[in-house]
C-alpha cells in the first residue's frame, strides 16, 4: 500500500522532522503542557480523569506549535513574548481537542489517538458534554486574553466549526462532485481554527494590517492542506499510524478529495464506486475495502497528494512579508512537514 511518506513530492526533498521545529518553541511549548496538565482540573475525578485521559494520549500539538512560531516570527522585539501568546496557544488546543471529542459523536468513531473515544467507552451524551467543557474552557482563557478583535475571531471559528460538520452532514453519501463545497466545507471544519491561530499572535503584537493579513492566509492554506491530506490519510495510512480506524469517511458516507478525483474520472472505476457508495456496501467491509482499492489503484491518492500540495506551497508564499528569521524558516518547515506527514 502506498503511503503518503513513499509517495514523490516535490515541495521538499528532505522529510521535515516536527521535533525540530518545536525545539525553537521549546520552553514556550513546555509551558503549554504544563498549562494543560495542572489547570484542565475538575471538581469530580471522574470528570478529571477523562479530561487527563483526553490530553495525555497525545496529539500532535501542530495547532500550539503553529500560534507559538507566527507569534514569534511578528514579536517586536523577542524579550517581549507574553504569557497571552501561551494561552493562545493552549486555548487554540483547547478548541480542537473539543471539536475531536464532538466529531467522534458525529463520526461515531470508535478510536482517537490511538485509544477508545469517550463516545465509545462511555456514551455520546458524556462526549457532548465533555466537549462542551473543553469549550468552556477556552473561552475563560480567551477572556484572558482581554483583546476584543481575538474574541471575535475564534467566536468565528466555534461557528465555522460547527457549520463545517452541518455542511459535511448534508452531502453524507452524496456522490455529486462540488470541490467549491469541499473547499468551503475544509475551512470550516479545520483551516479556520489553523488561521485563527497563525494570525492572532500578531494582532497581540500590534503587526500592520498586510502582515497580519498574510499570517491569516498562511494558516487558511495549511489548514487547507492539513485537511486533504488527513482525508487522504484515511485512504493511505493504518490505524497504527494514524490512531483513526482506515477508510473511515467512506464508512461515514463522506466523500473527500481521493474519492472525488475518481468520480470526476468517469469510466468504470467511477461508475463502481457510485454504485458502492449509492448502495451503501461501504457501510461493509468488504464495500470499504473495494472502494480504497479503486481510489489507490485508480489515481486518487497522486491527484490529492498534488492538491494538497498546491495548498502547501500558496502556505508558504504567504510569507514573504515577513522579515528573515529562523521562526519564519520554521513556519514553511511546517507546510513541508504537514504535506508530508504520516499520522
Ligand atoms: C485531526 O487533527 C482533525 C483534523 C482536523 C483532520 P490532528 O491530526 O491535528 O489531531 P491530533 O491533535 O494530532 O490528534
Ligand atoms: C476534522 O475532520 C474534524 C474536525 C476538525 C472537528 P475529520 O472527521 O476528518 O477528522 P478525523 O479524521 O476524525 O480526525
Ligand atoms: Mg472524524
Ligand atoms: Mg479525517
Amino acid at each position: 500500500m502506498k503511503s503518503v511518506a513513499s509517495l514523490p513530492n516535490n515541495l521538499s526533498e528532505e522529510k521535515t522532522d516536527l521535533s525540530t521545529l518545536v525545539k525553537l518553541v521549546e520552553d514556550e511549548m513546555g509551558l503549554v503542557e504544563e498549562w494543560l496538565r495542572t489547570n484542565l482540573i475538575d471538581d469530580n475525578p471522574f470528570v478529571e480523569d477523562l479530561l487527563k485521559q483526553v490530553f495525555l494520549a497525545g496529539g500532535k500539538r501542530i495547532r500550539p506549535l503553529i500560534v507559538l512560531l507566527a507569534s514569534r516570527a511578528t514579536a517586536p522585539r523577542q524579550e517581549e513574548f507574553s504569557r497571552l501568546h501561551i494561552i493562545l496557544a493552549v486555548l487554540t488546543e483547547l478548541i480542537h481537542t473539543a471539536s475531536l471529542v464532538h466529531d467522534d459523536v458525529i463520526d461515531k468513531a470508535s478510536v482517537r489517538r490511538g485509544q477508545e473515544t469517550i463516545n465509545k467507552r462511555w456514551n455520546e451524551r458524556l462526549a457532548v458534554l465533555m466537549g462542551d467543557l473543553l469549550f468552556a474552557q477556552a473561552s475563560i482563557c480567551l477572556a484572558r486574553i482581554m483583546n476584543p478583535t481575538v474574541v471575535g475571531i475564534y467566536g468565528q471559528v466555534l461557528g465555522d466549526l460547527c457549520a463545517g460538520e452541518i455542511k459535511q452532514m448534508r452531502q453524507q453519501f452524496s456522490t455529486t462532485v462540488d470541490w467549491e463545497l469541499y473547499k468551503i466545507k475544509s475551512v470550516g471544519k479545520t483551516a479556520s481554527l489553523f488561521a485563527a491561530g497563525s494570525h492572532s499572535g500578531a494582532i497581540l503584537n500590534g503587526c500592520p494590517n498586510n502582515t497580519i493579513q498574510s499570517l491569516k492566509d498562511y494558516g487558511l492554506n495549511l489548514g487547507l492542506c492539513f485537511q486533504i491530506v488527513d482525508d487522504l490519510l484515511d485512504v493511505t495510512a493504518s490505524e497504527e499510524q494514524t490512531g483513526k480506524p482506515v477508510g473511515g469517511d467512506l464508512r461515514n458516507g463522506v466523500i473527500t478529495a481521493p474519492s472525488m478525483f475518481i468520480l470526476e474520472g468517469g469510466g468504470k472505476n467511477a461508475a463502481r464506486l457510485k454504485e458502492l457508495i449509492d448502495s451503501r456496501a461501504v457501510l461493509e467491509d468488504g464495500g470499504v475495502q473495494e472502494a480504497l482499492k479503486i481510489i489507490r489503484d485508480g489515481g486518487g491518492v497522486d491527484k490529492t497528494i498534488e492538491l494538497a500540495g498546491d495548498y502547501a506551497r500558496k502556505s508558504k508564499e504567504c510569507l514573504s512579508v515577513l522579515p528573515d528569521s529562523q521562526y519564519k524558516s520554521a513556519l514553511a518547515s511546517l507546510s513541508d512537514y504537514v504535506m508530508n506527514r504520516t499520522c
